[in-house]
């Protein structure tokens, strides 16, 4: 296959295009390091740095053979995008470039309106490069478990049954987003409704839960090929800050009454959804919407396990409660669906104490690049505590 990646140097973008590669399609990455920039801006750069795009794809290159084209673009630039499609004519265009962090989404008015405008517009325009150069294209996009919510019902894969006064009919499942940044995968979610309604687009739309993990079977080949690792409050995921919380020697600081439960999946499980998706694609005037996730666990219970890997190794790990920054149920219903993608053939990674482990191995070995301040939260859903 022709595929496009969209946000080829982030931290699944690139893995995502050395992992095509590696199976013998054709892959394109674009990205216009937006990702680097913002962390720069906040004093958030990863635990260790990597080489950028168009180094990656060389080291790629000269270690296995394989060939990922960078292109250093924005997807936000309509001429960009349509050149692109007109030239590689994709068959799959694997969509992952958007501003990614919650935190970031609520700094301010400044952050809130740069992760709207990228974020829709980089949706709009695939979508709308797809329509006019590559019609039969089937997009890959990312969206979020949180795209949901914490309902106080069962969360099917992405629509619901609803009876009414005797009628029935079938909705998108209702949203409701808790941060900015997520309330952007909604509005993308029924942009890409409206144009799979309206022109027929084939479209996958893969809401997805927190992942965490560096090893893949490609990325392994040179250290310089490992995807991003942030372990900051405003692009560290959970996992990551108590992986390094746990190597710095500090407690993990648990938000609130830790009872968040979510559904996490290890990097290798995504690379492999996003290889069932582009290997089944839906049919002309579909939107297939799967639940991406392997397992649930609240951050007490992440919190209890990465004590636990951190025993095996040798560290002594506390837990810290801090307030919450976020607006969010520390204690709620949660039962996702997460069927259709096992039911492809999704065989999980389970996040076991040796995965956790050999993350922490990772982490040790860039241990004197910790900056501890940076992990604690510096963002604050509440304005008046951060203006
Ligand atoms: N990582 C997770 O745990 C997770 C969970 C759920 C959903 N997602 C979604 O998956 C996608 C990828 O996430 P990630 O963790 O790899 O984030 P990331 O920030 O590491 O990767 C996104 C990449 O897209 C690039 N990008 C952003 N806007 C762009 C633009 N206008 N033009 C070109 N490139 C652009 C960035 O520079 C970055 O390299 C995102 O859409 C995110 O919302 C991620």
């Amino acid at each position: 296959m022709r595929i496009i990646v969209l946000g080829g140097d982030g931290y699944l973008g690139w893995p995502t295009a050395m992992r095509f590669a590696a199976r013998g399609h054709e892959v394109w990455a674009i990205d216009n390091y937006l990702r680097r920039q913002m962390a720069l801006e906040t004093c958030s750069e990863p635990l260790f740095p990597s080489p950028n795009l168009i180094d990656r794809a060389a080291i790629f290159h000269s270690v296995t053979g394989h060939t990922v084209r960078p292109v250093v673009g924005d997807c936000t630039d309509p001429a960009t995008m349509f050149s692109l499609f007109a030239e590689v004519r994709p068959n799959v265009v694997v969509h992952y470039a958007e501003q990614p962090s919650a935190p970031y989404s609520m700094m301010g008015f400044d952050t809130a309106r740069r992760t709207l405008r990228n974020n829709l517009e980089a949706t709009f325009n695939t979508i709308w490069a797809c329509l006019e150069r590559a019609p039969d294209c089937h997009i890959i996009k990312l969206g979020t478990m949180g795209e949901y919510g914490t309902p106080n019902i069962d969360i099917e894969e992405g629509w619901l049954d609803v009876s009414h006064k005797g009628r029935k009919d079938r909705f998108l499942f209702p949203r409701a987003a808790g941060s900015l940044y997520h309330t952007t995968k909604v509005l993308d979610t029924d942009l890409l409704w409206f144009y799979v309604r309206l022109y027929r687009l084939r479209v996958t739309d893969l809401m997805q839960g927190p992942v965490y993990g560096i090893s893949t079977s490609e990325a392994d080949h040179d250290r310089r090929l490992m995807p991003n690792f942030h372990y900051d409050d405003i692009f560290g995921t959970v996992v990551n800050r108590f992986l390094v919380q746990a190597v710095a020697g500090i407690p993990l600081t648990v938000y609130g009454g830790g009872g968040q439960t979510r559904g996490y999946l290890n990097l290798n499980d995504t690379l492999q959804c996003i290889e069932l998706a582009a290997d089944n694609p839906p049919q002309p005037g579909e939107l297939r919407i799967m639940n991406q996730f392997t397992e649930t666990f609240s951050v007490n219970e992440l919190a209890e396990r990465v004590v636990e890997a951190g025993r095996s190794r040798g560290l002594k790990v506390a837990i810290r409660a801090v307030p919450n920054p976020r607006q969010e149920k520390e204690h709620h219903y949660y039962n996702p669906a997460h069927s259709a993608l096992i039911d492809l053939g999704l065989q999980p990674n389970p996040m076991t104490t040796e995965v956790l482990g050999e993350m922490l191995d990772r982490v040790r070995e860039h241990a004197d690049r910790i900056v501890v301040d940076r992990i604690l939260p510096r963002v604050s859903w509440n304005r008046e505590v951060s203006a």
